[in-house]
């Protein structure tokens, strides 16, 4: 049979976190399932975004620990950087995944379509690739993703004006560099960077970085950077960058001296991947900042026709992806299934690292709830104690009258493991008692979260109870 006459039951288009798991979730149904995919199996986050990535700051992780291990009782009298085999290794790491990936897929039955995938009409897509050529579906789940939104003032060169792919691709550490944005990509590249020696200059346009994490959050990593000799400005919009051959200048307005640097990294959000799908084509209703508009069934306006991941402009995390994949996928299949936003986790993988779920004290209050916070700290704990760990806390956001949890904010050591647990309580709506009847082993940082709790109940333990004025 020729390609040009193959009919599946759902093609998907875009084979990243959102892409493939909608694959494979489809493919339990035996139905038919089509993968298209242009570039790599497993999308930014396997191939230039959270593995690469985090494969680094592992690396910075370890060169952390050496550093420390004096303190220890560990000397350690010689060592040093090989940065080109950091690098080695981290693509060592995500062709091993990616080639997980496709052995997992194919276990699947799943037809992996290289090639740009674009409608030419609601139920027929073109696929070009090395050849082109069409299919047929039923039903499409887009999940086409966003890059990094790249600005005219300072367009990326990719040699000194970097965007989050390209940084890691550098073949030498620079001597010093300037991030445009404090946002999570900015943070988490300042925190690898200075790790490795990296003189590091954080500008951020708005008072504070990380600022959708709230003020807790923000001001803790802010002295923790500033501890750590990172520069970070706030309220500092850049306008321009001008490159040279020793490095870039990097341009804030006429009242702020300009920063030289040998490179600078734009990490200033992301832009949709929703140009030449054939969108229009088919009728697909879009926002006007360029996202997907879907229903909580993940449909877009046309019917048979889904989206997942960036594309449809939530929070653009790749674990969200992913359960937008199998809520999309399950509609597709026939299974009515329903996608709720208020416990999406979001990890940030500074050091320290930093785990969100819910709302912060401010939103809830927003939101019109009597909220308070337990908030504590890791100082106070024997296990941060032990591992020399004891940066940062835990806070828990409470509605007082029912102790109903809304929110939890952690930041420290293995933040973003620990903040699983706080996604249960929310997505379960769980209440204090639930956590401080839990019994937490000890000694292990998990118990931050018993401790905040009783504080927020009022009872603390390893805590001094609340001042109390008559
Ligand atoms: P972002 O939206 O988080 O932060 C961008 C920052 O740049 C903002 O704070 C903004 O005020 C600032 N900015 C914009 N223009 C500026 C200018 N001219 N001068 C100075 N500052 C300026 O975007 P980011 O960091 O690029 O990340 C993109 C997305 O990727 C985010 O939505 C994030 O959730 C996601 N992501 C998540 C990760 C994680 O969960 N660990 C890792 C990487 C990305």
């Amino acid at each position: 049979m020729s390609e040009q006459k193959r009919q599946f039951d759902l093609a998907i288009i875009g084979a990243g976190p959102g892409g493939y798991v909608a694959a494979i979730r489809a493919a339990h149904s035996g139905k038919s399932v089509a993968l298209i995919e242009d570039k790599e199996l497993g999308g930014i986050c396997l191939n230039w975004g959270c593995i690469p990535t985090k494969t680094l700051l592992a690396g910075a992780d370890v060169l952390r620990k050496v550093k420390m291990a004096k303190e220890f009782g560990v000397n350690v009298d010689h060592f040093h950087v090989d940065f080109p085999a950091m690098l080695r290794r981290k693509t060592q790491v995500v062709e091993r995944i990616r080639k997980s990936l496709e052995g997992l897929l194919l276990s699947h039955k799943i037809h992996i379509l290289r090639g740009f995938g674009q409608f030419r009409s609601k139920n027929e897509i073109i696929i070009k690739g090395d050849e082109t050529y069409a299919i047929q579906a039923e039903k499409t789940i887009i999940a086409t993703g966003s890059r990094p939104r790249n600005l005219s003032a300072f367009p990326f060169d990719y040699h000194k004006i970097h965007d989050s792919s390209s940084i890691m691709e550098l073949a030498t550490l620079p001597n010093k560099m300037v991030i445009v944005g404090g946002g999570v990509i900015g943070c988490e590249f300042a925190s690898l960077f200075k790790e490795l020696g990296v003189d590091v200059v954080v500008l951020e346009a708005l008072p504070m970085i990380l600022s959708l994490e709230g003020k807790n959050v923000s001001d803790a990593m802010t002295s923790s950077f500033k501890k750590r000799g990172i520069a970070v400005h706030t309220n500092v919009a850049v306008k321009s960058i001008d490159t040279h051959g020793d490095g870039v200048v990097v341009h804030m307005g006429d009242d702020l001296a300009p920063i030289s640097a040998d490179i600078a990294l734009v990490a200033v959000g992301r832009q949709f991947n929703n140009e030449n799908i054939g969108l229009e084509k088919i009728g697909v209703a879009m926002h006007p900042a360029g996202f997907i508009d879907v229903d909580d069934h993940l449909q877009t306006n046309v019917p048979g026709i889904y989206a997942i991941g960036d594309i449809t402009g939530k929070m653009l995390l790749a674990h969200l992806a992913s359960h937008q994949g199998i809520i999309a996928a399950q509609n597709a299949i026939g299974i009515d299934s329903v996608i709720h936003y208020n416990a999406v986790p979001s990890v940030i993988f500074t050091h320290p690292e930093v785990g969100t779920v819910g709302l912060t004290l401010e939103k809830a209050q927003e939101k019109g709830y009597d909220a308070t916070i337990g908030k504590f700290p890791f100082q106070a704990l024997g296990k941060s104690q032990a591992s020399m760990e004891t940066e940062g806390f835990a806070q828990v956001v409470v509605e007082k009258r029912s102790g109903q949890i809304l929110g939890a904010q952690v930041v420290g050591h293995e933040a973003a493991t620990l903040i699983a647990e706080m996604a249960v309580a929310i997505q379960n709506e769980l209440t204090l008692d639930c956590i401080t009847e839990t019994i937490h082993a000890h000694p292990t940082v998990s118990e931050a979260w018993l401790e905040a709790s009783l504080i927020a109940s009022d009872t603390p333990i390893h805590f001094p109870p609340k001042i109390r004025r008559s």
